[in-house]
């Protein structure tokens, strides 16, 4: 049975940057079903609306996650010696041209974002990932040894359509690879913002695992790592393959999941009161803000901090205008607001207050922005608990 314990409020679709002012679309609100242990949305909308030639993200705008990627290649070629890989969802390429060019289909069906990815030489079907596309990837490369998938799974509703899909194409000893936000760190953290229309599921290890099943698959290793606010990075295997053993992490992980208790409705229910919480304190630290004429400005135009701005009404009168460095998001509203995204200048004005819209990327941000910092310059976050940031 599905139980709704946090709401949302009214949403946009968090990547709908336009240059025209799109009120907020749908409510949104988070489930969780008691059988599966899956967290879920509540509203699924159409992979069209959300998926399609004007999408905004770009993996290549993060040094870490440019990072990681290349580290995984490195263990793909050596420890699983894979000859025949395909990746679902490969945005503008990131990960996939770490290989020769022959041994990497890459599937991406939003247009323009799939075109960067062509330039670099790599062949890509723009196409969503279903029935369908199967077929021709059976007929046209027979089996996969290695699948590779970021941050796409969680944004594909039908889940057991995928699963099933993908035993179709991996080979008998084959593994998937899938990386995907921890819900125990979303927990942990607070970060609610991790939720939005995209990201219609935030797994556990525990409720993937009991997806997988279903489909003839399961989890033998699990990597906790760091991009995306904690992630986790999965490798399945088929059921049939008893080549491969079960590692103690994979063991840990559902041990930690169950002792936070992310199979109980009871978990959800106590990091919704933490969720609202969060939003008055964020609001009265944005007020004082406000009400002693401070300026406050936001840093990376995220899916994430849409979410939060949204949820806390913090629209009009709060922000002069939010930094990005990504093309497609400049010069356009932040999704269901009236706040212009501008192209990204290095922070000078130690004056100003920062919102950390890309709070996950901290670390990164820091580093560029030494001189602010040093200067003691105050950056405002959420995560895990609002406050001001500053040498
Ligand atoms: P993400 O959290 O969904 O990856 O989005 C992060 C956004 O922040 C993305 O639009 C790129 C932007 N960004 C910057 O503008 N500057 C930075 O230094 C970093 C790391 C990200």
């Amino acid at each position: 049975m599905k139980k709704t314990f946090l709401d949302l409020g009214n949403q946009p679709l968090a990547n709908n940057f336009s240059k025209k002012y799109i009120p907020p679309l749908f409510r949104l609100k988070l489930k969780f079903d008691t059988k599966s242990k899956l967290v879920m949305i509540n509203k699924h909308l159409k992979k069209e609306s959300m998926f399609n030639k004007s999408y905004p993200y770009r993996s290549s705008k993060s040094k870490l996650v440019k990072k990681l990627f290349k580290e995984l290649s490195k263990k793909i070629r050596k420890k699983l010696k894979a000859e025949n890989i395909l990746e679902i969802g490969c945005n503008d390429g990131t990960f996939a041209s770490n290989f020769k060019k022959n041994s990497i289909t890459c599937i991406e069906p939003c247009g323009d974002v799939a075109a960067e990815a062509k330039r670099k030489g790599l062949s890509v079907y723009v196409k969503y990932f279903d029935n369908l596309l199967v077929k021709k990837l059976i007929r046209d490369h027979k089996k996969f040894d290695v699948i590779f998938s970021a941050n796409t799974i969680t944004h594909i509703s039908n889940l057991n359509s995928v699963f099933n899909n993908v035993s179709k194409i991996l080979t008998k000893n084959g593994t998937l690879i899938i990386e995907e936000p921890s819900l125990l760190e979303t927990i942990k953290k607070n970060s609610y913002d991790q939720f939005y229309n995209e990201h219609i599921y935030v797994f556990s290890t525990i409720a993937l695992q009991n997806i997988l099943k279903k489909n003839n698959l399961e989890i033998y290793d699990v990597e906790n790592i760091k991009v995306h606010g904690g992630s986790n990075r999965y490798y399945i295997k088929k059921i049939e393959n008893k080549q491969i053993r079960i590692s103690l992490r994979f063991k840990r992980n559902i041990i930690l999941e169950k002792k936070f208790g992310l199979h109980k409705l009871s978990c959800y229910k106590n990091f919704s009161k933490k969720v609202k919480n969060s939003k008055v304190k964020l609001t009265e630290l944005f007020k004082k803000l406000k009400k002693n004429n401070k300026k406050i400005i936001g840093y990376g135009a995220s899916a994430k901090a849409v979410t939060i701005i949204n949820y806390c009404n913090l629209k009009d009168n709060y922000f002069d205008f939010f930094y990005d460095t990504t093309k497609q998001k400049i010069g356009k509203f932040l999704p269901g607001t009236k706040i212009k995204v501008l192209k990204y200048q290095k922070l000078k004005n130690n004056k100003i207050y920062v919102f950390l819209g890309a709070w996950n990327f901290y670390k990164e941000i820091l580093k560029k922005e030494n001189f602010f910092y040093a200067s003691s310059g105050k950056f405002i976050t959420h995560i895990p608990y609002p406050r001001i940031i500053t040498k």
